[in-house]
């Protein structure tokens, strides 16, 4: 694997291929970042991945400083699962100058996991346009268990007429349904064990909609009363429209289920979309 230490040794990089499959990361990776690398294989055949963690997009207070940062083990799990090349910038590298220049995202932005982080997607969008601007890929891959980011990206792509494929990719979780995130790490052992009860409160949230129920907001509040009654601390609980995240609609076709909560320090978020109707 290639490792990629600045613009200039990506752009070195990137003129020897043609056409490439890209998964950014901010490292600290588990399986679900390895099953988008294993995906992207099918998309291009040159994968690379980047490892970056964005100062943009964490606010004062969050955990910028206490992000994990693994990178002998992100390079030994991102060689072995066949990605081509690395891309690591240094914070420098990224922002030689501070950034002035921002994506102005939808007001989707200040809404669900933005209402309690402003200017996070703010950060995301910029260090994802410039991200797409050194790497060029013809397809790029996220996670859908940050929904709200993967659709602010497509929204993105679109508007501005990226040619740039999006491509989501199902959430990876453990045995227990807990979906995985770099932050679990941050969970003591109690914590952990009772992690899943988020993935458990949206899969009976989803099955009432399933089930015909419509009154979102009594379905967001049992769900809400659920996590709080074990402890939890609730940023939101919400059902939405599946994919554009519109307000649900009575009416609506597929729904998506999200919810942020805090467990001890540890902020979780996690989704489910209902199957069709
Ligand atoms: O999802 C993430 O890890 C980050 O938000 C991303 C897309 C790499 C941008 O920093």
């Amino acid at each position: 694997m290639h490792i990629l230490a600045g613009p200039a040794e990506l752009g070195a990089w990137r003129a020897a291929q043609g056409e490439v499959a890209f998964v950014p990361t901010m490292g600290n990776l588990h399986a679900g970042h390895l099953r988008l690398v294993e995906e992207a294989r099918r998309y291009a055949p040159a994968v690379i991945a980047s490892i970056f963690v964005n100062p943009l997009q964490f606010g004062a207070g969050e955990d910028y400083e206490r992000y994990p940062r693994t990178w002998e083990n992100d390079c030994a799990k991102l060689a072995a699962a066949g990605c081509d090349a690395l891309f690591a910038p240094a914070v420098e590298d990224m922002y030689p100058q501070p950034q002035t220049c921002f994506v102005a995202p939808p007001p989707l932005a200040d809404e669900l996991c933005g209402a309690y982080r402003p200017g996070h997607f703010r950060g995301v969008l910029t260090v994802v346009l410039k991200l797409f601007n050194l790497v060029r890929p013809q397809t790029a891959l996220f996670g859908t268990k940050d929904y709200q980011q993967l659709a602010l990206v497509r929204a993105m792509v679109e508007q501005f007429a990226l040619p740039i494929a999006i491509v989501g990719v199902d959430t990876v979780r453990a045995d227990d349904g807990l979906a995985l995130s770099s932050r679990n790490g941050y969970l003591s052992a109690a914590e952990r064990a009772e992690a899943p009860r988020l993935y458990q409160t949206l899969a009976v949230l989803a099955e009432r909609l399933q089930a015909g129920e419509r009154d979102f907001h009594r379905l967001e509040q049992d769900a809400a009363a659920a996590l709080t009654g074990a402890g939890w601390k609730v940023d939101y609980v919400a059902v939405r429209e599946a994919g554009t995240l519109a307000a649900a609609r009575v009416q609506g076709g597929r729904f998506v289920v999200l919810a942020a909560a805090w467990l001890g320090s540890t902020r979780l978020i996690d989704n489910l979309e209902t199957a069709g109707p």
